[in-house]
This record gives structure tokens, C-alpha cells and sequence, in this order.
């Protein structure tokens, strides 16, 4: 049966047959245009690995070099090629903090970070906050108020108090809870590791 309802002419439609054939060509040339655009990319950023390949770090002030593969971490790099073994490796995902250094002044795990995305940052490890031969005061401060079991999780604690103390010098508990969330001690040494900050932010260290 013939249909006999009016037609729109293609002009009152809004899309004439004309401008679906430009539209279609447009979106067919799309993945065209991304692929140049990736291939690009690609060219500008030449793939690492998975061989190894020359790693240069600053680390405490020095520049260390080693043939790393890129899959390499930080924790990995400082305490099996740079024999920097302060930062621990616990659960090394990202989950307790043991592993804690400084990239450029703030606080990273070090299991979750590749080495060579590293390059170029100045790093901070927990054997740079002594001083000389002797203990930073917040490291005599987790002695006197017994802040430790194991110690497992202290290096990575003293450098994440460190750097919160800087930020927070006269910190509230609250503040203290918050800033510390991101370490865990397995051992529960909790009380005595907020009584570190506590005293240290009031200027005591015992
Ligand atoms: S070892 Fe890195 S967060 Fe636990
Ligand atoms: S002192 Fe043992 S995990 Fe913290």
C-alpha cells in the first residue's frame, strides 16, 4: 500500500542526505585522526624496557645511577641497588606506609612508585633525617615515649611525622590522627607514636 502521508522535504528536516554523507565521513576519518594523534605520541615518548635501561636518581642530596628494568619501584631501586634499606618492604601495594619516603618534600610509597618515573625528583629517605651520627629529636622523641616493637613500621612513621610536623607544628590529636592515617603498625604502637607528635609539636621531644 502506497504510503501518501506528506513527506519534509530534506531541507526541513534538519539533515539533508547530503550533510549525513559529510557527518559520516567526519566520523569515519575520527579514529583515523586519534590513531595520528597516538602515533605521535608514541614517537615522542620512545617505550622503556623490558630490558634494562640507565636510571638516574637523586637521592638524599646525591645522584645514583643503575641499569634498571622499567618495571622496577623506588623501594626496590633504593634498598637492592642503592643498599638504602631504612624504607621497608611490608605489604608493598600501597596499603601500609613502612615503605615511606619524600618525592620532592612529600610523603610517596615507595613500592607503588617505578624508579624510573622517579628520575628527576629530588628523594628523601629516612637515612637523610639523622643527623650525622646522632638521632633527629623526633627519632630520640619515638625512643623515649617507647613508639616501637618490631620497627618494622618506624622508619616509615619518623618520615611521615617528620614532614606532618613540618606542616602541623602545634598539631591538635585530631589533626595527629589524620595526618598519620596513611601508616599502619602492626604492632600497636599507636598511643606512643601520637604522644611523639603531641610532645613534639609542643617543642618536647620526652
Ligand atoms: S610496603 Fe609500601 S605501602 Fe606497604
Ligand atoms: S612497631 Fe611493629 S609494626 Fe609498628
Amino acid at each position: 500500500m502506497a504510503d501518501d502521508r506528506p513527506r519534509k522535504p530534506e531541507s526541513e528536516s534538519g539533515v539533508t542526505r547530503r550533510d549525513f554523507m559529510k557527518i559520516s565521513a567526519v566520523g569515519a576519518a575520527v579514529p583515523v585522526v586519534l590513531g595520528t594523534v597516538m602515533d605521535a605520541a608514541a614517537e615522542e615518548a620512545p617505550v622503556q624496557g623490558p630490558g634494562k635501561v640507565p636510571v638516574t636518581l637523586q637521592v638524599n642530596g646525591k645522584k645514583l645511577s643503575a641499569q634498571l628494568e622499567p618495571r622496577v619501584t623506588l623501594l626496590d631501586a633504593l634498598r637492592e641497588n642503592f643498599d638504602l634499606t631504612g624504607a621497608k618492604r611490608v605489604c608493598d601495594r600501597g596499603a601500609c606506609g613502612a615503605c615511606t619516603v619524600l618525592l620532592d618534600g612529600k610523603p610517596v610509597y615507595a613500592c607503588s612508585v617505578l624508579a624510573i618515573d622517579a628520575q628527576g625528583r629530588e628523594i628523601t629517605t629516612i637515612e637523610a633525617l639523622a643527623e650525622g651520627d646522632s638521632l633527629s629529636p623526633i627519632m630520640q622523641a619515638y625512643v623515649a615515649h617507647d613508639a616501637q616493637q618490631c620497627g618494622f613500621c618506624t622508619p616509615g612513621f619518623i618520615v611521615a611525622t617528620t614532614i606532618f610536623l613540618h606542616t602541623f607544628p602545634s598539631p591538635t590529636p585530631e589533626q595527629i590522627r589524620h595526618g598519620l592515617s596513611g601508616n599502619f603498625c602492626r604492632c600497636g604502637t599507636y598511643d606512643g607514636i601520637r604522644a611523639v607528635a603531641l610532645a613534639s609539636g609542643r617543642g618536647k621531644q620526652s
